[in-house]
């Protein structure tokens, strides 16, 4: 069974050998894949259109005039959760948790040029993040408007079928048995994978929040996704690796950095400094450890995230010439 989505141009999206990359970390040739969810078409692309494809239809279905989510400042989902909703004729709220920034920047700055009615709320915790979606919903409902809430990340059982959809994609060109890599936020897309993979054993998600456990919740989430489209519960235990938060979400680390250098400089891809170059400092460094064979097929989901590079904070890994 299939679920109901609207083509945000989520699809499709190239998975493709990285034979440089992989030859640089010691891979048999045909042995390292990039599956290219960077390069989905909304707005700078990522893996939020994915689960978007699913969230707005079901937003759509229900009759809703606004979409309303959040995140951290440099939330990449709230900016493609911004154009999905300029692509379906709907409104969009971010509601952020910090102050804004003295200066705009990054996904700030396409936030703007997408029209999001952005609402700082100050410094709020991941779950706060979610009450506060859930009581601007409230106070929209009070003005007679109709939102559709999405929660932090998306990932809820409906946005986490994107990632069912990029798993069944992967597993039609990648070699059979590949592990998959990818970086872990909010979860939905790791649980998504889990599903469309079939077994958790073949996933490693690389958490880049830290302080909190994955397992049981991703298992949940993706339980809850695979009775949507009557899909078994995959078997096995994901992996999760957690050496690369450093000191916290977002912060950069000297590892992230070697990973964004190694991948542009060998493959000409452009990883970020708060999911994928941390998902794929995970995976160098268990190939250098030995923990990921030589001829173990591995994919690597490059989620996107380019604008949040962008950004002050990061611009010491780039010295003046
Ligand atoms: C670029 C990028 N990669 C990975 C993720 C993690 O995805 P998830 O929140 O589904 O775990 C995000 C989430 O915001 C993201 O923006």
């Amino acid at each position: 069974m299939t679920a109901e989505r609207v083509d945000l141009g989520g699809h499709d999206t190239p998975c493709l050998p990285a034979d440089r990359l992989g030859a640089a970390l010691g891979f048999g040739p045909g042995m390292l894949w990039i599956k290219r969810d960077d390069l989905t078409r909304l707005a700078g692309g990522g893996n939020k259109v994915r689960k978007l494809e699913h969230l707005v239809a079901a937003a759509l279905a229900e009759g809703a005039d606004v979409l309303v989510t959040g995140g951290a400042a440099q939330s990449n989902h709230v900016r493609q959760t911004a154009a999905a909703a300029q692509l379906t004729g709907m409104d969009c709220v971010g509601v952020f948790s910090s102050d804004p920034p003295p200066v705009p920047e990054g996904n700030i700055i396409i936030d703007r040029l997408l029209g999001l009615d952005e609402r700082w709320m100050g410094p709020l915790g991941f779950h706060e993040v979610d009450a506060a979606i859930t009581q601007v919903c409230d106070e929209l409902e009070a003005e007679g408007r109709a939102p559709y809430r999405i929660p932090i990340g998306g990932s809820s059982p409906v946005g986490a079928l994107g990632y069912v959809d990029s798993a069944d994609e992967i597993d039609q060109v990648a070699p059979a048995g590949s592990v998959v890599y990818v970086a872990v936020g909010s979860g939905g897309t790791a649980a998504g994978l889990g599903v469309g993979l079939g077994s958790w054993d073949r996933l490693m998600g690389v958490d880049v929040v830290g302080g909190r456990s994955l397992e049981g919740f991703v298992a949940r989430l993706g339980s809850e996704a695979a009775a949507l489209i009557h899909r078994p519960d995959p078997g096995g235990r994901a992996g999760f690796d957690r050496s690369q938060v450093g000191e916290g979400y977002g912060t950069p680390t000297e590892e992230c950095h070697a990973a964004l250098e190694l991948a542009v400089r060998t493959e000409g891809i452009i990883l970020d400094p708060v999911y994928s170059g941390k998902a794929m400092a995970a995976l160098v460094a268990d190939r250098r450890s030995g923990r990921l064979p030589a001829d173990q097929p591995t994919v690597f989901v490059h989620t996107g995230g380019l604008p949040g590079l962008l950004v002050d904070r990061y611009q010491s890994w780039f010295p003046q010439p």
